[in-house]
């Protein structure tokens, strides 16, 4: 089995940390439950590029019960949680390529990791394995059967991809459902962000005066913060 991680000594502390999470995910579980039973996804293959986090780790867990051959690399280097990385190739025999911190080459080497699989279904968060694919394999779109793109920034590169008649397979903007840019994107990445703010500077924060720019589903969520 191929994976890229720091360290799979890790496992332990992330299979901790993502039971934690999924106290939080019960449409989760109860999905999980009829996956394991009816198995729809049965041999396809799915390469993800998301934020590799406890809850995606256990997103993923819940695609392989459903039959399905998972990869997974991170859509982005800093967000990547390196004890569920190794939590999912050591106890869900998942492929995961990501590493805390990686640098620009190591960030592509991975999407291509995950791509040379000739996957069958792609989940992307900001549509950088979706063009990867369509840069470098493009024999292999044929395979396809769809996709889903997670936040804004990716969708509104697909959209382009779209209006020129360049994307070659159909794609779910995620984005686009009310949970998620009404919830994520105002109170998720509102919290977020303040948090990351409060840990990178580590100041008192009353007091401060905030200047939020951009004023989209992510500003006014910060901003209600
Ligand atoms: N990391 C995460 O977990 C996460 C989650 C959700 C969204 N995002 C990302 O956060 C960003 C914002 O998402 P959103 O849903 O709030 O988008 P949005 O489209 O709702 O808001 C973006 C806002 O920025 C404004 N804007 C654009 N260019 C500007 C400029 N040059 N100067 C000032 N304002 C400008 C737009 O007018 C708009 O109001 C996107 O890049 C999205 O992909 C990240």
């Amino acid at each position: 089995m191929d994976y890229d991680i720091k360290d799979i000594n890790l496992a332990k502390q992330g299979k901790l940390r993502s039971e934690w999470a999924a106290q939080e995910m019960p449409v989760l579980e109860q999905i999980q439950k009829r996956f394991k039973k009816e198995k729809p996804l049965k041999g396809v293959k799915v390469a993800a590029c998301l934020h590799v986090t406890t809850e995606t780790g256990n997103l993923m867990v819940t695609l392989k019960e459903g039959g399905a051959d998972v990869y997974l690399c991170a859509s982005n280097p800093l967000s990547t949680q390196d004890d569920v990385a190794a939590h999912l190739v050591k106890n869900h025999k998942i492929s995961v390529f990501a590493i805390k911190g990686e640098n620009n080459k190591t960030y592509y080497d991975h999407i291509n990791s995950v791509l040379k699989v000739k996957p069958n279904i792609t989940m992307d968060d900001g549509a950088d394995l979706v063009s990867t694919l369509h840069k470098d394999k493009k024999g292999w779109i044929d395979e396809m059967y769809g996709g889903t793109e997670e936040t804004t920034t990716g969708v509104i590169r697909l959209q382009s991809m779209a209006n020129d008649g360049v994307l070659k397979y159909p794609i779910i903007a995620v984005n686009d459902a009310n949970t998620k840019h009404f919830f994520d994107n105002r109170y998720g990445t509102g919290q977020s962000t303040l948090d990351g703010i409060i840990r990178a500077t580590n100041r008192l924060i009353s007091g401060n005066t905030f200047v939020v720019v951009g004023y989209g589903w992510c500003g006014k969520g910060l901003a209600l913060r």
